[in-house]
């Protein structure tokens, strides 16, 4: 059986930073108590249909339309994905934790096209990147991914890329470089993909972006860059027996989730993920949208106003110790932190010795770099510890496809819970929503007349206040 991630949260007790800010057994048993009733309300949601995102790891037939339409892209050397939110950051997440650093930069380094992901409308980036693959779109497949078809940002990077296919490959060229994800049944993107007759694959009903990655929205790009998916989707089903478990201790995400709303509660609305892996580095930004477009909501279940939400914050071991630490330690105790450790990097790198002019550096010598990683993520731990900082740490035994499946189910259905236990709506984002209308009307469509009128007022600079 392949190795579990494990959460260690021995360090937000009170027996290790104090009684002021940390976990007493009392609290921990209360936090038990009003868990576990939520962690069986979270098992019959899943039950009863309300969170399909729980079953995309046992969705075969999805499995099989991924490789399929993986097959169809064997061929090509660039693969560019165009979508944001939840349409891009999975994606982004998964390369980066499974490929090589180097991965787009030497053949040697990857068994599958080179990967693009835009997830922004920035002209001079785009451009610069169309300038480079516009004699190469012959070679490049295109896969736009958008659940609602409407987004403005992934609209638009289409339709510059859809205009450059039409011109240099012509209609049969767009419709063999483009695969489009989308809804199965409605919405922009989906008609356009039936009219144009485009390979495309579907964001399940009932999944919102953020908790889309395990569905075609992230296996696509994962498959096609040559991460083994079949070994992703066993991890998270794996994971799934560890999070339905209705013993508060043997659940992680219960404890996890509980761990985090307790310190909202007691003034910690900041949540720090900080992996001391480079190649888990963007699973933080990943997170960071998970639990801020999920926990971040003005109303209950109620409908009272509450405007409740903890700050999610990414950081990097051992980069951020250079920037951020100082203020972790001495600034506010208002954060919890989670640290990811990784204990095989894979790969051996001895520091090499050191010059006899510098003599001082000899205790580095013949030392593995990945005990210096560890070692400093140890040693920023026991600081923070010093200073009564509840710590977490999820513990991978090895970056794998399996673990990292494990990792992205435990963190969804940890917000399931935490959802709940804050007592707000998960799953949907209205303020997100509001701002994708703001920007049709800014844009001039149809339909958005009247708010275009309401924003007038904020879009000519008032020159009093300009300095
Ligand atoms: O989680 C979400 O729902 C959002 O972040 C969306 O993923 C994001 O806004 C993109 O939406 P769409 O896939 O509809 O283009």
């Amino acid at each position: 059986m392949p190795e579990q991630i494990k959460l260690y949260y021995k360090n937000v007790t009170a027996d290790v930073i104090g009684a002021e800010h940390g976990i007493s057994d009392d609290q921990l048993k209360e936090l038990a108590q009003k868990t576990t009733p939520i962690i069986n309300l979270v098992n019959q949601e899943r039950k009863d249909g309300k969170t399909p995102y729980r079953d995309l790891p046992y969705n075969d037939q999805t499995l099989e339309k991924v490789k399929a339409a993986a097959r169809l892209c064997k061929d090509c050397e660039n693969f560019v994905v165009l979508g944001i939110g939840g349409s891009a950051l999975g994606n982004i997440s998964m390369q980066t934790a499974l490929n090589p650093y180097m991965y787009n930069i030497d053949q040697a380094q990857r068994k599958g096209p080179r990967l693009f992901v835009f997830d922004n409308v920035d002209p001079a980036q785009l451009s610069s990147f169309l300038d480079w693959i516009s004699d190469k779109l012959d070679k490049t497949i295109i896969n736009v991914i958008s659940k609602s078809g409407r987004t403005a940002e992934t609209a638009s990077q289409f339709l510059i890329l859809r205009e450059l296919l039409l011109e240099k490959l012509g209609p049969e060229g767009f419709k063999n470089q483009v695969i489009a994800t989308t809804d199965p049944a409605q919405g922009t993107l989906r008609t356009i993909a039936n009219e144009a007759n485009l390979t495309s694959l579907e964001v399940p009903d009932g999944v919102g972006g953020r908790f889309s990655v395990l569905s075609a929205v992230g296996l696509l790009s994962a498959a096609v860059c040559g991460i083994d998916i079949d070994d992703l989707l066993a991890g998270a089903r794996d994971m799934d027996k560890t999070v339905s478990e209705t013993d508060f201790f043997k659940n992680p995400a219960a404890i996890n989730a509980a761990i985090n709303w307790h310190y909202y509660n007691n003034g910690k609305r900041g949540s720090v993920m900080m992996p001391y892996c480079y190649a888990l580095k963007d699973l933080s930004d990943w997170y960071r949208q998970l639990w801020a477009e999920s926990l971040g909501k003005s109303k209950d279940l109620q409908g009272n106003i509450v405007n409740v939400g903890p700050t999610p914050i990414k950081a990097l071991g051992t980069t951020d110790q250079h920037s951020q630490v100082q203020l972790y330690r001495e600034g506010p105790n208002d954060k919890i932190y989670t640290f990811l450790q990784v204990n095989d990097f894979g790969k051996k790198l001895p520091i090499g010795s050191a010059p006899e002019s510098a003599p001082e550096l000899g205790y580095l010598s013949g030392q593995d770099l990945s005990k210096l990683l560890n070692a400093e993520k140890l040693a920023t731990e026991y600081a923070m510890l010093k200073d009564e900082r509840p710590c977490l740490t999820v513990h991978f035994d090895k970056v794998t496809p399996y673990a990292i499946g494990q990792f992205i189910y435990m963190f969804e259905v940890t917000t399931s819970i935490a959802g709940a236990l804050f007592n707000i709506n998960t799953y949907d984002q209205p303020a997100v929503e509001l701002g994708k209308e703001a920007t049709f009307a800014l844009m001039g469509r149809e339909g958005f007349e009247q708010m275009a009128q309401q924003i007038e007022p904020f879009t000519k600079l008032d020159d009093k206040f300009l300095i």
